[in-house]
């Protein structure tokens, strides 16, 4: 049977709610916009993605990438260096009759068609003037349009400098505890900073259900490297081609894809650095196991408009899901030295990494030469007060002083014949840089419902939940065919031995077996167990395959590995 999209999201929806896979928050009290709850299912469900994140972003890449946890509340310091406080913001607009607040570039991309993305307020009341568009809900004059900061404000402590924020992004987390890691990654690069943990936005009135949250978990790593050392990822790792649809593809109308492989794009300049390329191929990987095939993904540049504030390149993955059409289920962003130069500016602590040259090398360099006695001739004890400044001057600083012929430092006058500049040839090591930065970053709600959208089928009028068993909430159901103690007690042990070995299991006794199959089905067990009196006689039990209902006898003694081998990349 095939389902209409708004048809099969509100089956979607209905199964999550009535199952227990999600459903809105503070409901009792008429819910809350943005904030979803996840039920028993959801939970582990989401449990499970995170677990597949975890290995591909982490585990399978230990030798450079680890993995912290960093404080959901930052101080405000954090938000002025990292842009958020200035740049983080969305239009907004009133409406000055029933005084109804849109997002703005929402309200006229819906209403006149238009992309809107990135426009600036002027933009926007340029455009809502010109168009005359006005409230769609009264009719009313809509007011000017002004930014409206996404970041959730607290405060901190009793005190009025406490003023504090909840993060947006795990990643701020990583730039300010940079330093730290690096030091006890034995001062290592590339090395990513893996994080997964609560962010909360506040979106203007957010009515895509799970598709747009105001809390959700965040799933990101910020893999920092040196944009100088010419290392080439190893792209034979994710095999797999990249559907890429590029900024100039978009802007020119045509927006055709393109399929590459990910060495391919970075060597035709379509992505700008091979790191981002590489996670980008990890990302589609991970997907994969989520059941999201290669075809099903598509790249989409953004326009520089539509950029954050700290990327040079950004790419959102995107898929389409039934009612909402592409969503973005992750992006990935070359972020540079952006946010770690701006900690540096901001705090004042060296982000600098020193690195050795493969090959030390010899060059000119020109430095500053105090002639400490002339120094101390003119100026006598306040000498001590200027030598060192004078010896941190730039060389071109210092000529340019000398050839005035008049070097006032600190109030001091310094007679310019203190001050020489030489050129020495000098053995380099190494150099001092500000790492750059590579960005892979997801939402794990939000592939808690495109999980369960592309899972959901419907077979005979009756749901079956095809959710790839790696990240199935229930790994195995254990039935014994009728309530008989003698099968009970066979079930029971299997069901026991099943949950020492680390399944998630689920034991039923309650109704016919059709019925029993039915309701695991729903909610995509992909294995269902069954001891009849066969099993008394030979050992041997039923295991009932979910998507082909295909049934095979396995040994009791054999059932827990034979379970394991049906999980790809599975621990047990
Ligand atoms: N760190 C990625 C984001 O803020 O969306």
């Amino acid at each position: 049977m095939s389902l209409g999209d708004e048809e099969k999201y509100d089956k979607v929806v209905d199964l999550a709610m009535r199952r227990g896979f999600f459903w809105p928050s503070y409901e009792i009290y008429g819910g809350l916009a943005g904030f979803y709850d996840l039920g028993p299912l959801g939970a582990l469900l989401k449990e499970n993605i995170k677990n597949l994140w975890l290995d591909y972003f982490v585990f399978k890449h230990q030798d450079m990438v680890v993995l912290v946890e960093t404080p959901v509340i930052a101080p405000e310091a954090v938000f002025k260096a990292s842009g958020h406080l200035e740049s983080f913001t969305d239009p907004i607009v009133a409406c000055s009759k029933c005084n109804k607040i849109y997002r703005a570039d929402h309200l006229l991309q819906d209403s006149l068609g238009v992309r809107t993305e990135g426009m600036h307020p002027e933009e926007l009341n340029a455009l809502i003037k010109e168009k005359g568009v006005r409230c769609p809900s009264c009719g009313g004059e809509l007011g000017e349009v002004r930014t409206f900061n996404l970041l959730f404000q607290t405060n901190v402590g009793p005190y009025r400098h406490g003023t504090a924020y909840l993060r947006p992004e795990a990643a701020q987390g990583m730039f300010t505890s940079f330093k730290r890691v690096f030091t006890s990654m034995r001062y290592t690069l590339p090395v990513g900073i893996a994080q997964v943990g609560r962010v909360a936005r506040n979106e203007i009135s957010p009515r895509q259900g799970m598709v747009r949250l105001r809390e959700f978990t965040i799933m990101e790593v910020e893999f920092f490297f040196d944009p100088e050392e010419p290392i080439t990822p190893d792209f034979n790792r994710f095999q797999g081609r990249l559907k890429i649809l590029t900024a100039e593809s978009r802007r020119s109308g045509v927006e055709e894809p393109i399929t590459v492989k990910p060495e391919e794009a970075v060597a035709e300049g379509i992505v700008l650095n091979p790191w981002l390329a590489y996670w980008m191929s990890v990302a589609q990987a991970f997907v994969k196991e989520i059941g999201l095939g290669e075809g099903e993904v598509v790249f989409e540049e953004k326009l520089p408009e539509e950029r954050a504030h700290y990327s040079r390149q950004t790419f959102d993955q995107l898929v389409a899901i039934s009612r909402w059409g592409w969503v973005e289920i992750s992006g990935h962003a070359y972020r540079t030295d952006y946010d770690l130069s701006r900690h540096m500016q901001f705090s004042g602590e060296d982000m600098t990494v020193y690195r050795e040259l493969r090959e030390p090398k010899e060059a000119v360099v020109r430095r500053v030469v105090v002639d400490e006695a002339v120094l101390r001739e003119s100026l006598g004890e306040e000498a001590v007060k200027v030598v060192n400044i004078l010896k941190s001057f730039k060389a071109d600083e210092a000529e340019r002083m000398i050839k005035d012929g008049e070097v006032v430092v600190a109030g001091l006058r310094v007679p310019a014949n203190a001050l020489r500049v030489v050129e020495e040839v000098e053995v380099i090591r190494g150099r001092r840089f500000v790492p750059h930065v590579i960005e892979p970053s997801f939402g794990a709600e939000r592939l808690v419902l495109v999980a369960l959208d592309k899972a959901y089928t419907e077979e005979g009028g009756r749901v079956v939940l095809k959710l790839p068993p790696r990240i199935a909430p229930y790994k195995l159901a254990v039935f014994p065919l009728v309530t008989k103690d003698q099968l009970r007690s066979v079930a029971r042990r299997i069901y026991e031995e099943a949950v020492r070995a680390g399944l998630t299991v689920i034991y039923d006794e309650d109704g016919s077996i059709g019925r029993r199959y039915a309701r695991v089905d729903e909610i995509g067990v992909p294995f269902a167990v069954t001891v009849d009196y066969r099993t008394l006689d030979d050992g041997t039990v039923t295991v009932r395959l979910r998507d082909t209902r295909e049934q095979v006898r396995v040994g009791i003694d054999d059932l827990i590995r034979w379970v394991a081998n049906r999980f790809t990349g599975s621990q047990l």
